[in-house]
């Protein structure tokens, strides 16, 4: 079986070609990718891009697979969560090619595909799964047919925590440094840890934009250094996340935990998390980088383990669902 998934939910339209053979999966994997002139994703812009180069992607990654369309058994596309305008591309796209080849569309949810890539290949089995990245923050156990939501942001993300506070105070962008945030890299050289900060769980879940306004409020003070003020920002976010990973750990029973998304390649959250796993006694396992941030692969191999459960959907109801929820996907395959 072979099956063309297509991701366009933020900064990155990717293509991915996948089989289910069990050596070399991965048939095809293209990129696309929208880097913002100044600030965050502005999503016009973002999609504007995608809708000129993305095309051409689906192409190149057909012409590398050595495949034609008629030898693809399904297209699967990310329809959210995501935003808006971003999805809107990749949707319109995949329902063309479903409609104009006669191929079945197969429906992804992209924070579910983050954890499936994960699975497929870190080879952990069922983990207490840790997705952070720019826009998502979320610890997520698999019970009862879905992926459960233990825990995650109420308001912005980890990596938008990051980002944010790195270019309001001059660090960035770019924000990833030879596979470092420049907040890791600046708190390296920080001494002193800032008591004024405030710690950030809420029972389950974690808030960050409190932490970002005071971070930010002590950095104009001009009253600390700024290397201490990245050691405490980071400090209290990266142990905020571990807090409540270590509570879905408690409360599982799961032996294994595993990182997905933007923000797992950071060599800095891996150690915290490797000194949680010994402290616990469970096993980490971290998704290499060319699978952690977003991309056609993980859309391609999570619409192949739907298609093989007969998960299809009409067409004329394929519209993206910029807040669908994880916890909202039945998941057969499991
Ligand atoms: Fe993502």
């Amino acid at each position: 079986m072979i099956v063309l998934g297509i991701e366009s939910t933020a900064h990155t339209f990717g293509v991915g070609i996948v089989t289910d053979e069990k050596e070399n999966f991965v048939l095809a994997d293209e990129r696309v990718q929208y880097v913002p002139r100044t600030g965050g994703i502005h999503p016009r812009e973002a999609s504007r891009l995608f809708a000129e180069k993305g095309p051409e992607a689906i192409a190149r990654a057909l012409r590398s697979a050595g495949l034609t369309m008629k030898e693809v058994d399904a297209v699967a596309v990310a329809l959210g969560p995501g935003m808006g305008p971003c999805l809107r591309v990749g949707a319109t796209i995949a329902r063309c090619l479903a409609t104009y080849f006669g191929k079945p569309l197969v429906p992804v949810n992209h924070a579910v595909a983050h954890v499936e890539i994960g699975l497929k290949v870190t080879g952990a089995r069922d983990p207490v799964t840790v997705y952070l990245s720019g826009g998502n923050t979320a610890i997520l156990a698999f019970v009862d047919r879905r992926y459960r939501v233990f825990g995650e942001t109420l308001d912005i993300a980890l990596g938008n925590l990051l980002d944010t506070f790195a270019r309001e105070v001059g660090l960035g962008p770019p924000y990833v440094v030879q596979g470092m945030h420049v907040v890791d890299r600046c708190a390296e050289k920080g001494r002193r840890f800032i008591k004024e900060l405030p710690y950030v769980v809420r029972g389950q879940d974690v808030a960050f934009s409190g932490l970002l306004t005071a971070a930010l409020r002590l950095a104009r003070s001009g009253r600390y250094d700024l290397e201490d003020l990245c050691l405490t920002l980071r400090e209290i976010a990266y142990n905020s996340v571990i807090e409540i990973a270590a509570r879905c750990l408690m409360h599982t029973g799961k032996k294994e935990v595993m990182l997905v998304g933007g923000v797992a390649a950071s060599p800095i959250l891996r150690s915290k998390f490797e000194e949680m796993a010994r402290v616990y006694g469970v096993e980490l396992f971290v998704v290499p980088p060319r699978y952690a941030g977003d991309n056609g692969v993980m859309i391609a191999w999570t619409g192949l383990l739907a298609y093989r459960c007969g998960i299809t959907i009409d067409v004329r109801r394929a519209i993206v669902r910029q807040r669908w929820r994880i916890d909202e996907v039945e998941i057969p395959w499991r």
